[in-house]
């Protein structure tokens, strides 16, 4: 007996894909829309029609990229053009084949009694072992756009079992498991992978196997207009008031010195933050100068001792008043 289990415990909805969720009781899938402030520029709208053209070729796409470079939106911005019924998973180092695959998770019993003839009883018993589908599963038997998040952040033992799935489209189950020893995959299965090839940290080396099935497409940080267009559409700030943040920002990324890399996704906290407080984004707004230092100081190098360094921190303060000069009557968040 196979059974599918509830959306939570299959898929992980980034903040990216909530938003676009569609709220569906007891189906484990995505429905995923639109979203209303995802930027597309040339560039980006080239390669999603790349990336399409790849996956419905039946290529499994692979986004690699360094953090905030915006794999994951664009993963499922590109699930979601395809149509079908999106499965998010997300990467980790717990996952083993049942984790994707699914397993058996206890078994089940039938006890009939029969008591036809008011002085005999008949009881028989029957157990049976219950087998719960996981992601992959539902995926090829259902025909969704599997999203493999950060498929490197699991063990290469654990992701073997897509090597048959992507190549000869047929998923290998492990031994008398569901009922039968491997499933045809369906012809719109889709998958589309991202991994981080910069981050180390609780990341593997994917599979050359793995690798030389897929479609693999660089995605670099945004240039300055697109990373200007993003910021304005997640906050709502004013064209000028979005540059300043995303040009202080990118100077500091620039300038090589941080320990960990300042993303976008400073830059969209900073200008969100802003607008939501209310702040001018000069330098001569106090307020505004203590929320980029929040964002920002704990990705500057640290000194010789590994304690944050003053020097640094004037560094950061120049930035904000180079990129952020007080312009009388400008500038102020609505
Ligand atoms: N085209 C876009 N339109 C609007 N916002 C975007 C777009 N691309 C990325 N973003 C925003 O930029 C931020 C970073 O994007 P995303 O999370 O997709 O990056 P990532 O490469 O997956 O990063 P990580 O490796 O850290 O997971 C997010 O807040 C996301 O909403
Ligand atoms: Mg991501």
């Amino acid at each position: 007996m196979a059974l599918r289990p509830p959306p939570s415990q299959l898929s992980a909805a980034s903040e990216a894909a909530a938003a676009s969720v569609q709220d569906m009781d007891n189906d484990p899938t995505l429905h995923l829309r639109p979203r209303p402030d995802f930027v597309s520029t040339d560039a980006l709208a080239d390669l999603v029609a790349r990336a399409t053209t790849y996956l419905q070729a039946s290529y499994p796409l692979h986004l690699r990229g360094p953090a905030g470079s915006g794999k994951t939106t664009m993963a499922l911005h590109i699930a979601q053009t395809l149509g079908r019924p999106v499965l998010l998973l997300v990467g980790d180092d717990s996952f083993d084949t049942r984790r994707l695959v699914g397993g058996e998770t206890g078994s089940r019993t039938k006890r009939v009694v029969d008591r036809y003839i008011h002085n005999v009883m008949k009881v028989e018993s029957e157990t049976n072992p219950v087998w719960l589908d996981r992601a992959l599963t539902v995926a090829c038997i259902d025909g969704c756009t599997l999203v493999y998040d950060e498929f490197n952040r699991a063990p290469p033992a654990a992701n073997n079992v897509l090597l048959s799935v992507l190549e000869e489209r047929i998923l290998v189950l492990p031994k008398a498991g569901r009922g039968e020893s491997y499933l045809r995959v369906h012809p719109e299965f889709r998958a589309i992978f991202t991994s981080n090839p910069a981050d180390h940290v609780g990341a593997h080396e994917a599979q050359d196997a793995l690798l030389d099935r897929m479609v693999t497409l660089d995605v670099d940080c945004f240039d300055r207009q697109t990373e200007i267009e993003i910021a304005i559409a997640r906050s709502g700030l004013a064209a000028l008031d979005a540059a300043r943040i995303v040009d202080m920002v990118r100077d500091f990324r620039k300038s090589g010195e941080y320990v960990q890399r300042p993303t976008l996704r400073a830059t969209i906290m900073i200008a969100r933050l802003s607008q939501q407080m209310g702040l001018r984004i000069s330098a001569d707004e106090p307020r505004f100068v203590q929320l980029c230092l929040d964002m920002l100081a704990s990705r500057v190098k640290p000194g010789p001792d590994g304690l944050p360094d003053p020097r640094h921190r004037q560094m950061l303060l120049k930035l904000i008043q180079h990129f952020c000069v007080p312009v009388r009557g400008h500038g102020v968040a609505a």
